[in-house]
C-alpha cells in the first residue's frame, strides 16, 4: 500500500481550523470540502487516462481524457459525505456508489447498514472518502466488499489518520491483490482508549451533522 500525506501549508492551515473545538458546523462542512479538494488532487495523480485527439481554433494537437469506465467514488456514510462535493467538484464525471457503516462506540466493532453501489466495480479505478481513519476497521471492510465486487485499484482519501489503524489497513491492503493507495491529511499521535484520534477532531460525523 502506498501512503502519501500531503505536506502543504494550505492543507495544514485549513486542518488546524476544523480540529478546532470551537469551528462550528457550516464552516466545519466548508473546510472539510476544501481539503478533500486539495487532497483529491494527490489521489487522482494516477487516475486513468486516454489520448483524445482535438482541434484548437488554431491547429489539431493530442491530449488526454478520463479513461471508461469512470472511476467510482464511494463516501463511507455518514461521515464521507461532507467529502463528496469537494471530491465530485474534481472528478464531475465519475460515478458515486454509497456504502454506509457505522462503528460500535464500545467494541469499536464496524457493522455495514447501507450498500448502495454500482452492481460491478469490474475494472473500474474506485476512491474511497471517509474523514477519519482510526482502528481501521472501517476501511478494512470496505475494501474487502469493494474487492469482491471487482474494484481492481482503490484510493482512500482521509483527513485524519492514526499510526494504529494505518498499520491495520496496511496488513489488509496488501493481501488484497490490487494497488491500494492511501492519502492523508495528517498522520496523528495515537488512538486514545475510546479509540478517538488524538489529537484529531472529535467525531467527525458529529461535527459535520451534528
Ligand atoms: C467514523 C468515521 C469512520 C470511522 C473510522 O464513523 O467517519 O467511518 O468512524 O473509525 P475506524 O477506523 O475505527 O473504523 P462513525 O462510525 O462514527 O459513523 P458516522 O460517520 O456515521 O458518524
Amino acid at each position: 500500500m502506498r501512503v502519501h500525506v500531503a505536506d502543504h501549508p494550505l492543507i495544514k492551515h485549513k486542518l488546524t481550523y476544523l480540529r478546532d473545538e470551537r469551528t462550528d458546523s457550516p464552516t466545519f462542512r466548508r473546510l472539510a470540502e476544501e481539503l478533500v479538494t486539495l487532497l483529491a488532487y494527490e489521489a487522482t495523480r494516477e487516475v486513468r487516462v486516454e489520448p483524445f485527439e482535438i482541434n484548437t481554433p488554431v491547429a489539431p494537437t493530442s491530449g488526454i481524457k478520463l479513461a471508461n469506465p469512470k472511476p467510482v467514488i464511494v463516501p463511507i456514510l455518514r461521515a464521507g459525505l461532507g467529502m463528496l462535493e469537494g471530491m465530485t467538484r474534481l472528478l464531475p464525471s465519475a460515478e458515486v456508489g454509497f456504502l454506509g457503516m457505522v462503528r460500535d462506540e464500545h467494541t469499536l466493532e464496524v457493522s455495514a447498514y447501507a450498500n448502495r453501489l454500482p452492481e460491478s466495480l469490474h475494472g473500474r479505478q474506485v476512491f474511497v472518502i471517509d474523514p477519519m481513519l482510526a482502528t481501521g476497521h472501517t476501511l478494512v471492510m470496505a475494501f474487502e466488499f469493494l474487492r469482491d465486487l471487482g474494484a481492481d485499484d482503490i484510493t482512500a482519501v482521509c483527513l485524519l489518520g492514526a499510526p494504529e489503524g494505518i498499520e491495520a489497513v496496511r496488513e489488509t491492503a496488501d493481501s488484497l491483490g490490487i494497488p491500494v493507495t492511501l492519502v492523508l491529511g495528517s498522520i496523528d499521535e495515537k488512538l486514545d482508549e475510546n479509540g478517538y484520534i488524538v489529537p484529531g477532531l472529535g467525531d467527525a460525523g458529529d461535527r459535520l451533522y451534528g
